[in-house]
């Protein structure tokens, strides 16, 4: 192409004019294709001379396409993962307050088979307990829907030694016909963290539950709860058992999913502890104690500056 015009531009210089475009091509045989459109432009002397670059985009576009269709496929299959993930939680966290429920209502329904005012007044105690854990069951649902909405959980500052009295009485029934004696020291200079509460009672009543079930065989059988404030930024509760301890196979490995020792172990529950911990800018670790069994420290931002207190050591069964 060339066409005269005053000339602007320094002798002899080059340039494209405009941004490229996009537009159609047709072949001789009439069929279209893409193609990248730019006309470059230089003046020599008095003339100016166009030139049409011309891309074809046909292959362009098709590795493209591959590309997006890819990357959809990818997407899919990240999702997926996620939700197979959380759904083998959701099924592991849902297990403990359902086995509740129906442990209990079995128990009630013997408790009415020979109705007297004591054993109405028993079974209505166990129904207050199985509605609790309905709630804690609804509750574990809908923080993993408020999860999945915005990405986050819900934290506030929450006592530590409520978190730990209430999960004791989750974790602990059916501890003292197993013969397990369970002793709390909390520290008084240890006030609140900042949590939520479900995910971090979900922790505690899996460490206790794994205690007990370390116990399970032992001759002595003591699972101790203690807290104490670890730095000015960091908050302790060590869940821990007596003896065997940890069993040397599984030790490098005791915090991935899908190690166990145990005949009708998933191997979850600490795996998802030390997500929580960490998702909570905390850690969870473990440590052999002195009466030979395994201590697992999880450690959490506290909530605020406590002012130092007395230390409260207690116990229940
Ligand atoms: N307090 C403990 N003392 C000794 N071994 C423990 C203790 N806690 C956990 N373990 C060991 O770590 C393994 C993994 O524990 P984890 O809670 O992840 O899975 P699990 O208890 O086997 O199965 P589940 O998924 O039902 O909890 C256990 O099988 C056990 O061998
Ligand atoms: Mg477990």
């Amino acid at each position: 192409m060339t066409a005269t015009s005053p000339a602007t531009t320094v002798r002899g210089e080059r340039r494209i004019i405009g941004p490229a475009r996009v537009a159609t091509g047709r072949r001789r045989d009439g069929s279209t294709f893409l193609i990248e459109l730019a006309i470059g432009e230089m003046h020599s002397g008095w003339q100016v001379f166009f030139t049409g670059f011309i891309n074809d985009l046909t292959e362009h576009r098709r590795i493209q396409a591959q590309l997006q269709e890819f990357q959809a496929e990818l997407v899919h299959i990240s999702r997926l993962s996620a939700m197979g993930e959380m759904a083998s939680t959701l099924a592991y966290e849902l297990n403990q307050p359902l086995g509740a429920i129906a442990n209990d209502t079995k128990g009630c329904r013997r408790l009415l088979a020979h109705p007297d005012p004591a054993t109405v007044a028993t079974a209505a105690d166990v129904l207050d307990k199985v509605a609790e854990q309905a709630l804690r069951a609804g509750q574990i649902i809908s923080r993993l829907q408020d999860f999945l909405a915005r990405g986050e959980t819900v934290r506030r500052a929450e006592p530590v030694a409520r978190l730990i009295k209430d999960s004791c009485a989750l974790a602990m029934v059916g501890a003292r016909e197993q013969g397990v004696v369970l002793r709390l020291a909390l520290d008084r200079r240890v006030g609140s963290v900042l949590a939520d509460r479900v995910q971090i009672q979900q922790v505690l009543i899996n460490l206790i539950r794994n205690a007990r079930e370390a116990m399970a065989q032992g001759p002595c059988r003591e699972l101790g709860v203690a807290t104490r404030p670890l730095t000015a930024d960091r908050v302790e509760i060590a869940v821990s058992a007596t003896g065997p301890g940890i069993a040397d196979d599984v030790a490098a490995r005791l915090f991935q999913p899908f190690v166990t020792t145990k005949p009708g172990g998933m191997g979850v529950g600490l795996s998802i502890c030390r997500t929580i911990s960490q998702a909570h800018g905390g850690r969870l670790e473990v440590e052999r104690n002195g009466a030979g069994g395994a201590t697992f420290q999880l450690t959490l931002p506290p909530a605020r500056q406590d002012k130092p207190r007395r230390e409260e050591p207690g116990h229940c069964a």
